[in-house]
């Protein structure tokens, strides 16, 4: 008899596992696990889950991972504990996740995966991404770039978080693009953090090393953008005249720097994810199937558009 119960029960598991989150009528939890607040853009993503949480009436458990990955998969495990109905994840890097996935998927809690993307062999251990092509917004930087330069110049690299998804895939983009020019190179490339000092930081070191030798600056985010610039000043060089400085994010201060002729061109990523997020927490309540992958539209905007759209820009 005891057998009979086991076996019918094992039978359960599955449809239990496959089935969709508990009906609407109790309060929506959902744990965010964010990266840190490294940059405006992250500041922005931040804003715009917490407020849209606040919009549908859903408590939100949020916790910020100060940039490393330990503490994201210490907080997915807390979010376990809680018995969440979902969680948001922007993952700080690409590997490493599958074992605390794996737990959090035993637990029946779906993950919508928001700006950044993961490796992992099991697809099922997420819901869907909603994010930017970040090869694409790397190709589009190298293309404004080289026709800027007309395809000819050095270039230094001030690259993201080593590891995380936007690093890797803006520097392949760029490298794509400007490998139609034989003209320009790359003769330095290290990582920024996505960090304001630390771009500045690093910009100084390749100032220092390679000073007139440089033509451009390309950084994977505005915000080492805005330090680099700070350090061509200090440096005695005009950014964006003497160096042209090309990054990617679209934020507020970067269209300030365009306004002021210090940055050329940045790259749009957009970080107003929250409505996005809620809407595929909510579709997978109700038992709706999703995408694996949802991209965001990017545009460019550089010194010739800058002026005519900073008024309208939301980060
Ligand atoms: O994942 C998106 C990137 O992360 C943004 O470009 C950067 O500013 C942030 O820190």
């Amino acid at each position: 008899m005891k057998s009979v119960r086991l076996a019918a029960l094992a039978l359960l598991v599955p449809i239990f596992l496959n089935s969709p989150l508990p009906a609407a009528s109790k309060k929506l939890v959902v744990g965010f696990s964010q990266i840190g607040a490294e940059s405006a853009w992250r500041t922005a993503e931040t804003e715009s889950i917490v407020s849209e949480a606040k919009k549908r009436g859903a408590d939100l458990k949020m916790s910020d991972a100060q940039q490393k990955q330990e503490n994201q998969i210490k907080a997915l495990r807390s979010f376990v504990a809680q018995r969440v109905d979902a969680i948001i994840l922007a993952p700080v890097v690409e590997t490493g996740w599958q074992p605390v996935l794996r737990e959090v998927k035993r637990a029946n809690i779906p993950v919508v995966l928001v700006d950044r993307g993961i490796n992992v062999s099991d697809q099922s251990l997420y819901a869907t991404l909603i994010a930017s092509d970040f090869v694409q917004e790397g190709r589009m930087a190298a293309d404004w770039l080289a026709r800027k330069l007309n395809g000819k110049g050095n270039i230094v690299e001030l690259q993201g978080t080593t590891g995380a998804a936007p690093a890797i895939d803006r520097k392949k983009g760029f490298e794509q693009g400007i490998a139609r020019h034989p003209g320009l190179k790359i003769i330095k490339s290290q990582s920024g953090d996505f960090t304001r000092s630390k771009g500045k930081e690093v910009m100084e070191a390749f100032l220092k090393a390679e000073g007139k030798n440089i033509q451009a600056v390309y950084a994977h985010n505005d915000d080492m953008a805005l330090g680099a610039i700070q350090a061509i000043e200090e440096a005695g060089f005009k950014p964006g005249t003497d160096i042209i400085v090309v990054s990617i994010d679209g934020v507020k201060d970067a269209f300030n720097a365009m306004v002021a002729g210090k940055l050329n061109c940045s790259v749009e990523c957009n970080p107003l994810l929250g409505p996005a997020a809620f809407d595929a927490v909510e579709a997978i309540r109700a038992g709706k199937s999703l995408p694996k992958k949802t991209i965001v539209k990017d545009q460019l905007f550089d010194q010739g558009n800058a002026k005519d759209v900073i008024d309208s820009r939301k980060y």
